[in-house]
């Protein structure tokens, strides 16, 4: 099936901390830069025209040496986790995928940070 990119500073998907346009590389019109806590989370509306398992791909950056682990969810059931690695740097996009279970319909697919640092900087999903 084709490929939606839902972008985290597009609604309606939510940036708990702002939209940065800081670091070149990013897709549509920026990035998400979630505060710097645990629980500030981002999320997205993933549409999915059956039910079944699916991939999606996050493209993220982080410029520490501290990994900035979060929990995500779908539809409010734990679904993955995602360690979110040192990039280098915040230049330094890079793309994790993880597999889900997907309702027909809208999801809701929500990365909450489970360490201070909060999550790294979140340009989009692919799915
Ligand atoms: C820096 C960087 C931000 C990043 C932040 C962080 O301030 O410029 O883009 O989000 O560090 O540590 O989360």
């Amino acid at each position: 099936a084709a490929t939606t990119r839902y972008e985290a500073e597009r609604a309606p998907a939510t940036c708990d901390g702002t939209i940065d346009s800081n670091y070149a590389g990013y897709s549509g019109t920026g990035f998400c830069n979630g505060r710097n806590a645990v629980g500030a989370a981002v999320q997205f509306t993933v549409d999915a025209p059956q039910a079944g398992t699916a991939t999606l791909a996050v493209r993220f950056a982080n410029g520490t040496t501290t990994a900035r682990p979060a929990d995500i969810t779908v539809n409010g059931s734990p679904a993955a986790s995602a360690p979110f690695e040192s990039t280098g740097t915040w230049a330094g996009w890079t793309i994790r995928t993880l597999t889900v279970p997907l309702r027909a319909g809208g999801n809701t697919v929500r990365f909450t940070p489970t360490t201070s640092g909060g999550l790294p900087n979140l340009d989009h999903l692919d799915a």
